[in-house]
């Protein structure tokens, strides 16, 4: 099979990609690079023992997509923009980008015959406030530009799912974290502000302190719950997800392990895996931060026998070895 992965030059791209090329497939990588790494490819590809092609560019370059796509069997459409704070001050910039970007590859995709697309959600598509856990029937509301865009493109493709013969699959990850186990490729983030990589920065003095963002929730410990999810229990998700286009239509599904964790209990897994206490400070609620986000991840299993494997410990453990092994990230 021939597949082609926008963004995959990224943190979750390259992982699929290693994936994909793994499993025999042949793969077409476009990447603007504004996120993703040469090197992350070229690690891959070392990985593999098997070269995949990349073709840098916009994916609403559309004869470039055109020509892309000639001879593709299915689309990964993974290149976006993610970070959710910048979504409030830079709302259109994330319509753009996401949501016109997959307009975009969908008449690419229709000019080049192409008719099968896994795209990457996201559990930001939910609401605040909404009943814990999250099911496919829960309604969406999202917070945010960020997953108004993501939100939007779900809808684009449930329609062109009706009006065209277009195959589609959603795919709503909650919180990748973690790398792959040969410490190889991992996410190089320029200023991360997420959980793990914050508490890796406090293991090796990057930050004096985490700060743990409230610890005065609803919760059993106080501090937020989320569901972690391993980046290469996320990648099996998507070579599951690959084998449903061979029925028709539209298709929706949860992506996450069913089991929060709280701040406590990450700080508490960095402990056992590296042995090192964390310094952390309890400081006050980050805006936007709710208590609780946790998938039921029942749809997948039912439908498709997909769970996630991997445990806290083991997200940890892989994330601590890419970054122990690669100090600052990729190369520049
Ligand atoms: C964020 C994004 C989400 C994205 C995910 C990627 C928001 C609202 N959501 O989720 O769309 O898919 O990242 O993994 O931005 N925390 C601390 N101290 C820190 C950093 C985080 O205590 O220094 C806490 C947060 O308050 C939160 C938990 O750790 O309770 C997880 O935070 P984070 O890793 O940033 O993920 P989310 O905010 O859940």
């Amino acid at each position: 099979m021939r597949a082609l992965v926008t963004g995959g030059a990224g943190y979750i791209g390259s992982h699929l990609v290693l994936a994909l090329l793994e499993a025999g497939h042949q793969v077409v990588v476009v990447d603007d690079l504004s996120n993703g790494h040469l090197e992350a490819l070229r690690r891959v590809e070392e990985l593999a023992g098997r070269p995949c092609s990349l073709i840098v560019g916009d994916v609403a370059d559309r004869p470039k997509m055109v020509s892309a796509l000639h001879g593709v069997d299915v689309v990964l459409h993974l290149a976006a923009f993610k970070a959710v704070g910048e979504s409030m001050t830079n709302p259109e910039r994330y319509f753009r980008n996401n949501t016109g970007g997959l307009a975009s590859l969908l008449e690419s995709m229709v000019d080049a015959g192409v008719s099968r697309l896994i795209y990457s959600s996201t559990a930001a598509v939910y609401g605040e406030g909404s009943l814990m856990p999250l099911t496919e029937q829960t309604p969406p509301g999202p917070d945010s530009p960020y997953g108004a865009s993501k939100l939007l493109g779900e809808q684009m493709l449930q329609w062109m799912c009706r009006c065209r013969d277009l195959r589609a699959v959603s795919l709503r990850y909650f919180n990748p974290v973690g790398a792959h186990p040969s410490g190889r490729i991992g996410e190089h983030a320029r200023t991360p502000s997420n959980l793990v990589p914050r508490v890796l920065m406090a293991l090796t003095g990057d930050v004096p302190a985490l700060t743990v963002f409230g610890a005065d929730y609803d919760t059993p410990d106080g501090t937020c719950l989320r569901d972690y999810i391993h980046i290469q229990d996320l990648v099996a998700a998507h070579m599951v997800a690959i084998g449903l286009l061979e029925r028709p239509g539209y298709h929706l599904y949860n992506v996450g392990t069913g089991r929060p964790s709280s701040v406590r209990e990450v700080l508490d897994a960095a402990r056992r895996v590296t042995g090192r206490a964390v310094p952390f400070v309890d400081g006050p609620r980050r805006a936007g931060d709710v208590p609780e986000t946790v998938a039921d991840p029942s749809r997948f299993r039912q439908d498709l026998g997909f769970e996630a494997k991997r445990d806290l410990d083991e997200m940890v453990r892989d994330a601590w070895r890419w970054w122990t092994q690669n100090p600052g990230g990729y190369p520049e």
